[in-house]
């Protein structure tokens, strides 16, 4: 779909279709379309229940007039209004124009002025106009809108939208495909495809290295599998000297059935949504390298499939990851952890100023924070102010958990090896984090994002429909380029 701005008179565009978003309980904005069609549209709101709350929409038809069509979309209170406001309000006007079958419209919105609206609405469109539909023979519900025209939007503002939305869109796929389709060994492929489209340095490692390097943890997590695990290395590196050097890693597991401890039936399912970390870093790297900040970006992946076999790693092994600690392994589906104890490891080794992971590591952070907002867990004060900062602009919920509580981290040091892959039921997604701590070298800000809940939307909401939702990728993108004073 193209997102454009439409500059000066809305008369010089042929589109007889549009879109207005509306405060609550404020209709100034309609005299912009003109008196013939503003006029007609406020009688018309004398007779519906139009108000302008967040979610309404109402489609007036206009025959005859400058537009034919004229969508209704509520903002809700202007004092509440924060920028996914503009986000939501514009993917339910686009999944609505989709359902209508309509090719081109223009939208106009109070606020547009702004970048971050105009960012904000470029986002929305792209992101509410995405369906997963290569797997049915008939596309009846995935008609194409073509065009929206944002009306005097900001221009560099929606283009940056505009790559931004289209790389999360890219990760959706990516996470929607299954675990047939994506595996350890097709993952690393499309890293490698993305890397020379993009003009990226791309390393990939298979299961011989990756033993040869000291990654026995990542390496035994695949070892279950009839596909050998992958260690993904993606590098963008900027013309001038770089002002700053990053790394984001991605737990890649293109499925996880729990291994030995296999899940019981109800979790096994959608957990080809494991590799939401890992798709995740591939949009950041995507979004770098189009938007050429002047930053050293690394993106990590260590990809594994977990499975019960002959094969398969067990309770009870002690395996040495990459930095030398021992790891005990209490519960083969704690396996997100081991994988990232050597990714985490090996990002270190790349001796950057700031690590964030992203990982859909625990079923305990959606019971603590709900399905729709990542665990945010730091060792750095304003590393974590400044992400929280930026996720409030992007719209993705984030909400920190303490890491000080030293008597629950004496639960992820018991046993016969340095640390143990469990803590126990309580505060789990915090000694997950705590694991992950352990494997974070000396003196580099990190941040990690526990993505279990808003990673996959069990059903539609907001401008996600059901399936992956590419989280984290927005979040990530911003903070690179804002490194970069962008
Ligand atoms: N991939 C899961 C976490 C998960 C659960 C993600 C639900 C998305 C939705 C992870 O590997 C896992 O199985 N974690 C266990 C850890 C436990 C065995 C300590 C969990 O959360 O139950
Ligand atoms: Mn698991
Ligand atoms: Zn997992």
């Amino acid at each position: 779909m193209e997102v454009k701005r439409l500059e000066g008179d809305l008369r010089t565009s042929d589109i007889d279709v549009c879109g207005v978003l509306l405060f609550e309980g404020d209709t100034k904005l309609l005299s912009k379309l003109g008196r013939g069609v503003s006029s007609r549209v406020r009688k018309v709101l004398e007779t519906i229940d139009f108000k302008g709350k967040e979610g309404q929409l109402e489609r007036i038809t206009l025959p005859g007039q400058r537009f034919g069509v004229v969508y209704l979309v509520g903002l809700g209170k202007r004092e509440k209004a924060q920028p996914d406001t503009f986000r939501r309000a514009s993917g339910l006007f686009v999944k609505r124009l989709k359902k209508d079958k309509i090719e081109r419209a223009v939208l106009i919105s109070p606020r547009v002025e702004n970048p971050t609206i105009s960012q904000a609405i470029a986002e929305g469109l792209i992101l509410g106009s995405y369906t997963f539909d290569r797997y049915k023979s008939k596309k009846e519900n995935s008609h194409e809108v073509k065009e929206v025209l944002i009306w005097r939007g900001e221009e560099e503002a929606i283009k940056k939208g505009k790559i931004l939305a289209e790389a999360q869109n890219y990760v959706r796929d990516l996470v929607n495909e299954p675990g047939n389709v994506i595996n350890p060994i097709t993952l690393a492929e499309e890293a490698k495809r993305l890397a020379e489209e993009l003009g990226l340095e791309c390393k990939i490692y298979d299961e011989k290295e990756i033993q040869k390097m000291g990654m026995l943890a990542l390496w035994s997590v695949g070892k279950g599998s009839a596909t050998p695990p992958r260690f993904i290395h993606l590098t963008y590196r900027p013309k001038g000297k770089p002002k700053d050097r990053i790394v984001i890693v991605g737990k890649g597991l293109t499925f996880d059935s729990g291994g030995l401890n296999i899940k019981p039936e109800n979790y096994m399912r959608t957990m080809k949504m494991d590799k939401s970390g890992a798709c995740a870093v591939l949009g950041v790297m995507r979004v770098v390298a189009k938007m050429k900040p002047n930053i050293e970006v690394h993106g990590i992946v260590g990809a594994a499939e977990n499975m019960p076999s002959g094969s398969a790693y067990r309770p009870d092994d002690i395996i040495r990851a990459k930095n030398g600690k021992y790891i005990e392994i209490d519960n083969t589906d704690a396996e997100g952890r081991v994988t990232l104890a050597d990714a985490l490891s090996y990002a270190s080794e790349l001796k950057p100023s700031k690590i964030i992971d992203l990982a859909t590591l625990t079923g305990a952070c959606m019971v603590a924070l709900g399905e729709y907002t990542a665990g945010l867990f730091t060792n750095n004060r304003e590393f974590a102010e400044e992400i929280k900062k930026i996720a409030k602009k992007t719209g993705e919920r984030v909400w920190e958990l303490p890491m000080d509580d030293e008597q629950l981290r004496k639960k992820i040091k018991k046993g016969p090896a340095d640390v143990v892959n469990t803590g126990g039921r309580y505060g789990g997604a915090i000694t997950a984090a705590m694991f992950l701590e352990e494997f974070v070298g000396e003196g580099i800000k990190w941040v990690h994002l526990d993505i279990a809940g808003p990673a996959w939307a069990r059903e539609e909401y907001g401008y996600h429909p059901q399936g992956g939702t590419g989280f984290g990728v927005r979040t990530c993108a911003e903070y690179i380029l804002s490194l970069d004073g962008r």
